[in-house]
């Protein structure tokens, strides 16, 4: 049978939703029938043999649909092998080595039994609208996100669920 994974995403300007994409393409890939969805949109998790949830980061949370939909189905998540992955640095420090979740993510990820985390980099729309994100965008905004590392990831995760015998 073939191995189901759901890819949850957390995402208020698109890049996260983006990256989860790039996630199932490459899942797909190694065989894996990866659905893609927006975590405030998935009822449950019923069916899948492995979850891997993602948020974009923002003031050091994990955005909030990732946050909720943790707690809704941690029950389920438990049992599961589940990864988790964050998407924020507005310069190139996630391509460059290993960037810890915040704590508040730790604590998450442990409520769920996640395997563990990367974070990738992020993006920003110069032109984006709004007081505070264009004053960051001023100074950060650009496209920091590596295709090949979110890729490289989500190959490793097939290897894992493969060696698991899931
Ligand atoms: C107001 C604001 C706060 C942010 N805070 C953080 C942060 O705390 N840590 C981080 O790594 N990135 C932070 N970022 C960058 C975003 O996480 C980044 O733009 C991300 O790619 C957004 O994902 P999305 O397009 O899926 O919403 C912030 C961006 C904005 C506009």
């Amino acid at each position: 049978m073939t191995t189901r994974v759901l890819v949850a995403y957390g995402s208020k300007r698109g890049s996260t939703a983006e990256i989860a994409e790039w996630i199932a393409d490459a899942l797909r890939q190694e065989g894996i029938d990866a659905d893609v969805a927006d975590a405030g949109r998935v009822k449950d998790v019923t069916g899948y043999d492995a979850v891997i949830l993602g948020g974009a980061l923002y003031a050091g949370r994990w955005h909030r649909a990732a946050r909720r939909f943790a707690r809704r189905n941690a029950g389920e998540l438990i049992h599961l092998p589940v990864w988790a992955f964050s998407s924020g640095p507005l310069d190139h420090t996630a391509e460059e080595g290993v960037i810890e979740p915040p704590p508040s993510l730790t604590r998450i990820m442990s409520r769920i039994g996640a395997q563990s985390h990367a974070t990738f980099g992020g993006r920003l729309d110069p032109e984006v609208h709004g007081m505070i994100a264009s004053a960051v965008a001023k100074k950060q905004g650009g496209d920091y996100r590596d295709r090949e590392q979110v890729r490289a990831w989500a190959r490793e995760i097939a290897r894992e669920l493969a060696a698991i015998g899931v």
